[in-house]
């Protein structure tokens, strides 16, 4: 609903953070997005179920804003309920813009990748990316990602620390090569898997956490260029591995056009032959986004659930039950939604107007940018009684709600990874609990650092002892009956699914 279309009179939000708590609420914000303090996101909710983060900026205090955001008029509002969050969901589509505040993005993942199109450029993305990532297709991956698995669970050493987030990221990477090139030959993997490996530590890595501002300001200043998307000469080490992961990446589309194989990069390629959209670039920003995307947050949510499940006696010992029977994984799929609800890799979802709209009745103007605190919204009490715990019996049989979960965000660019994420990651929670036993480092569950302003992470990088490992013949591998939905949260499947079309 647009404002013209109201019959209610509306009012602009009130500058309710123009108060004393105005600092505090601004220095919450930034402190969190620059991974100085633990997630904090859900106390936002003090402050309201919609408010402004800033009174709006007037020029020329917005022009640096303007450089990330074109067209930003210095609004800014942030929402902390599903409410609300339903009623920015269901503007018509003319009214909102959900790739314009990622422009920054596009130095990581290109600039026609999917995160930054929109329109019937990101449809045909879209379609390409729905058939691959259905239950069924996500299905094919298990055999292969439980082999992968079991033998680096094989060699992880007995009796000293090791941080489970280097393990896990390990074991993703290689997974998402695969389904990303096929690849069978293990040097060329292993080759693949420490680019990438570089490429993500560059930029999410606990380490780099106030190269964030450099990053920044590098991409402001080639904002003004429409388009571009390489990084300025002074970010050398971004630029070097950015130009060694594009040539691996071209390398592999020359070799997959004069040798096909059974993976999604061939299938992309097919495309390209019939369709003039997919050129070498599209093609490579598309691969770029699911080798980065299809594995950097999914490694973040096993590191949750672990953390979650070695400070939990009981919810440990009840998943430990499960995977040893191996009949079902609906114990270990309630934990993996309960740790997205309570430690969302991804910490907002955020749109930006093209039309004045009414939000809870009053004025928000064209050119607002308006950020859902995802934590936030997760800690609604209404929908989660005692949105502090761990309680992964909340999930069961029931489904989480549209706009009360979001952390794959929501609307058009809503993760379309979610099957492939839920079957992954049934297969670490089983395989960890029922082969090892582990002691934790810490004795509780570890604080979060936000890595590039925008990606949570355990501080400590779930660091555990292994105690005792079991043969992995000592523990079947759960195999869902069906090659459908089953096996993977039906809970999570039902979520809004914005691939329905593109499927039909
Ligand atoms: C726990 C695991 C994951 C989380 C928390 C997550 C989170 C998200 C979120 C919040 C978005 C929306 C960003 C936006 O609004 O622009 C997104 C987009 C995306 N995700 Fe995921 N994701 C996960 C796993 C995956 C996996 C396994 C894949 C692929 C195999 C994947 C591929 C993508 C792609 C391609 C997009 C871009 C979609 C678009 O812009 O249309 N993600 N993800």
């Amino acid at each position: 609903m647009t404002v013209t279309d109201l019959d209610v009179p509306v009012h602009d939000l009130p500058l309710f953070p123009l108060t004393r708590h105005t600092p505090k609420l601004f220095g919450e914000f930034f402190a969190l997005a620059l991974g100085m303090t633990d997630d904090t996101g859900f106390k936002m909710r003090k402050h309201g179920e919609a408010f402004r983060l800033l009174p709006a900026l007037p020029r020329p205090l917005s022009f640096p804003i303007e450089l990330y955001i074109d067209h930003w008029a210095g609004e800014s509002i942030l929402i902390t309920s599903p409410r609300l969050m339903q009623e920015v969901y269901a503007l018509p589509p003319e009214a909102i813009d959900e790739a314009a505040s990622k422009k920054w993005s596009r130095f990581v993942f290109g600039a026609q990748a999917p995160f930054v199109l929109a329109g019937r450029d990101h449809q045909t993305a879209r379609q390409a990316l729905a058939p691959e990532l259905t239950p069924a297709a996500v299905e094919r991956y298990r055999e292969l990602s439980n082999d992968v698995l079991d033998s680096m669970i094989d060699r992880l050493a007995i009796g000293r620390p090791i941080k489970l987030h280097q393990f896990y990221a390990a074991f993703a990477q290689e997974v998402i090569l695969r389904f990303a090139f096929g690849i069978d030959d293990q040097a060329q993997l292993d080759r693949l898997r420490r680019t990438l490996n570089r490429a993500i530590e560059h930029c999410t890595g606990t380490g780099r956490r106030r190269a964030l501002l450099g990053f920044m300001a590098g991409a402001a200043s080639r904002g003004f260029k429409a388009g571009s998307d390489e990084l300025p000469r002074y970010l050398a080490a971004g630029r070097k591995i950015r130009r060694e992961t594009d040539a691996l990446i071209q390398h592999k589309i020359d070799e997959l056009r004069s040798r096909p194989n059974d993976s999604f990069a061939s299938r992309l390629i097919a495309r390209a032959e019939t369709d003039p959209f997919w050129t070498d670039k599209v093609l490579r920003d598309m691969l770029a986004t699911i080798l980065i995307a299809g594995h950097d947050t999914s490694v973040t949510a096993y590191d949750w659930a672990t953390e979650f499940l070695l400070h939990d006696d009981d919810a440990r010992k009840t998943l430990v039950a499960e995977a040893k029977l191996a009949a079902t994984d609906t114990y270990a799929q309630a934990v993996n939604v309960e740790a997205l609800r309570l430690k969302a890799p991804v910490w907002g979802t955020q749109v930006f107007t093209k039309q004045d709209i009414a939000l809870d009745g009053h004025r928000v103007r064209k050119n607002t940018w308006i950020f859902g605190v995802t934590t936030a919204v997760h800690y609604d009490e209404e929908l989660y009684p005692e949105p502090g715990r761990f309680l992964p019996e909340r999930f069961f049989g029931t489904t989480p709600d549209r706009h009360g979960f979001l952390a794959f965000g929501a609307g058009r660019h809503r993760c379309p990874g979610s099957n492939f994420f839920f079957a992954e990651a049934g297969i670490v929670l089983h395989r960890m609990f029922g082969r090892l036993e582990m002691r934790p480092m810490l004795d509780h569950v570890d604080d979060t650092v936000m890595t590039f302003g925008f990606f949570n992470r355990p501080k400590n990088g779930t660091e555990v002892v292994v105690l005792r490992r079991r043969e992995s013949r000592e523990v079947p591998a759960f195999t869902p009956a069906e090659q459908t939905s089953a096996g993977v949260c039906p809970r999570a499947t039902s979520l809004d699914n914005p691939d329905k079309e593109l499927l039909a």
